[in-house]
């Protein structure tokens, strides 16, 4: 039987996963990262607690639930296990966390270079998380990784001393400062010493989870647009969080894989450089930040504002296989006459619907527009999808039309409670 359910981003990030992620957990075994590592900031709210997780699944909080990095995953074990510190200071005990033996380690050298590199791409910069995410990932793709399980092997002091080596060849030719191997070799084996209980083999818990029937939940990190493969390349993170990225990052079949719910922000937000067509920068979009706070979870960075885009969520809906639609925010938009919605873009004269893969193209794209009437009302008080103001239903039901999913779930709300369930998952 099918049982693995999927989240994942539509648009650019900070949708609303670590919500949507914590809330159906309540019915999972199993909460699995495949993807991504400290560059995500996931915000769960339960209880009047706002909680902030970088690397740790949203599933933390329930001891009944295993909690797995898997091998997709690129772990800063410093971060992990300052989360797991934080976390057990509040109450939480993490006996339920698994880390994959074949997810990549990023050092402090992967942190450097990736300063250094954005600092040497100057105005063309990423505007990365500078969290080491694509040094880690290029060295993965290089060979030229360390994974956790020769980091908390015995031969780490000889594979490290030797990486750092090289490393620091490559941190010196940009100008960086060089690491002392000694020294740094010396703080990892501490931090080895103390991942190493966590440490499993995720594919076989996993696909045992699995042969037993147990309810697994993915939690993509970053968003469909930010894909190496399918976003605004260059301006990506470096992996797949959209769809396909499940099964390469947990070495579980697609075939088992049931739902795939795309977490879909009810206008847009970016962070970090690269085009974007909604994007607009006058007094609503000011209300829109200050009233949802979009400022980064991980960078603090103001987050940019835009309309809703629908030719994102169909191209998203197409390379995820979504099987619906959690609609987040939508109370954010209370109180705005009009909603905007991008329905095609004008490329050079032309009408297209479609995401073009040359940045300089998607740049010059210009968005046209459906206007709908906005409502009033407060509406994060609200649980039932009828009682919800008329031209807020017609807002998603404009959308359901547009992109061709349904919206089984709208979030009115970041508190786990301000949740409207049309259709239940998992
Ligand atoms: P993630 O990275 O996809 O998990 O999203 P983030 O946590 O980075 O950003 C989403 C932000 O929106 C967080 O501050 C959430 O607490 C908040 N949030 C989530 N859902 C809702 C919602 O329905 N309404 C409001 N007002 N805030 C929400
Ligand atoms: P969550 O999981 C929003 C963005 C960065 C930058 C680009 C590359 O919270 O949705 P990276 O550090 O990954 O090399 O940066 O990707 N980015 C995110 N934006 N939410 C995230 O994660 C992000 N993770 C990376 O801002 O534009
Ligand atoms: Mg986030």
């Amino acid at each position: 039987m099918k049982n693995a359910v999927v989240v994942v981003g539509t648009q650019w990030g900070d949708e609303g996963k670590g919500k949507i992620t914590n809330y159906l957990s309540q019915k999972a075994d199993v909460v699995v990262r495949y993807q991504g590592g400290d560059n995500a900031g996931h915000t769960i709210k339960f209880l009047g607690k706002t909680y902030a997780l970088h690397v740790i699944p949203s599933g933390v909080f329930n001891p009944q639930i295993k909690n797995v990095l898997g091998n997709g995953v690129v772990l800063n074990p410093k971060t992990f296990l300052a989360e797991v510190k934080n976390l057990q200071a509040q109450g939480f005990s993490c006996n339920n966390l698994y880390i994959s033996n074949r997810a990549h380690i990023i050092f402090d050298y992967h942190q450097a270079l990736d300063g250094l590199i954005e600092e040497h791409l100057g105005v063309n910069k990423i505007g990365t998380t500078k969290k080491g995410i694509g040094p880690c990932y290029t060295d993965k793709i290089a060979r030229q990784g360390i994974r956790v399980a020769d980091f908390v092997s015995k031969d780490f002091e000889k594979i490290y001393r030797a990486t750092l080596q090289i490393k620091n060849e490559q941190i010196k030719s940009y100008g960086g400062q060089m690491f002392d191997i000694d020294k740094s070799y010396q703080e990892y084996q501490i931090i080895a010493d103390a991942i190493r209980p966590y440490v499993v083999d995720t594919v076989q818990l996993l696909n045992d989870e699995i042969k037993n029937n147990k309810k697994i939940l993915f939690e993509g990190a970053q968003g469909a647009l930010l894909d190496i493969d399918f976003g605004t390349y260059p301006f990506v993170t470096s992996s797949n969080p959209s769809g396909g990225g499940v099964s390469i990052g947990s070495g579980i079949g697609p075939t088992n894989i049931k739902d795939i719910i795309g977490i879909a922000k009810a206008y847009s937000t970016r962070v970090g450089s690269g085009a974007f067509p909604t994007e607009f920068d006058d007094e609503v979009a000011h209300y829109i930040r200050e009233t949802a706070h979009e400022y980064g979870t991980t960078t603090k960075r103001p987050r940019r504002i835009g309309w809703l885009d629908g030719v994102i969520l169909k191209y998203s809906a197409q390379i995820n296989g979504l099987t619906g639609l959690s609609l987040m925010l939508l109370d954010v938009l209370a109180g705005l006459k009009t909603l905007k919605v991008c329905t095609a873009y004008m490329l050079d004269g032309q009408k297209i619907t479609t995401v073009p893969a040359r940045i300089s193209d998607f740049e010059r794209c210009v968005p046209l527009y459906e206007e709908l009437p906005g409502f009033s009302e407060d509406i994060s008080g609200i649980r039932n999808y009828d009682d919800l103001p008329v031209n807020a239903k017609k807002y998603i039901e404009f959308i359901e039309k547009l992109i061709g999913i349904e919206v089984v779930i709208v979030s009115v709300g970041p508190d786990a409670e301000q949740t409207i369930i049309r259709r239940p998952i998992m």
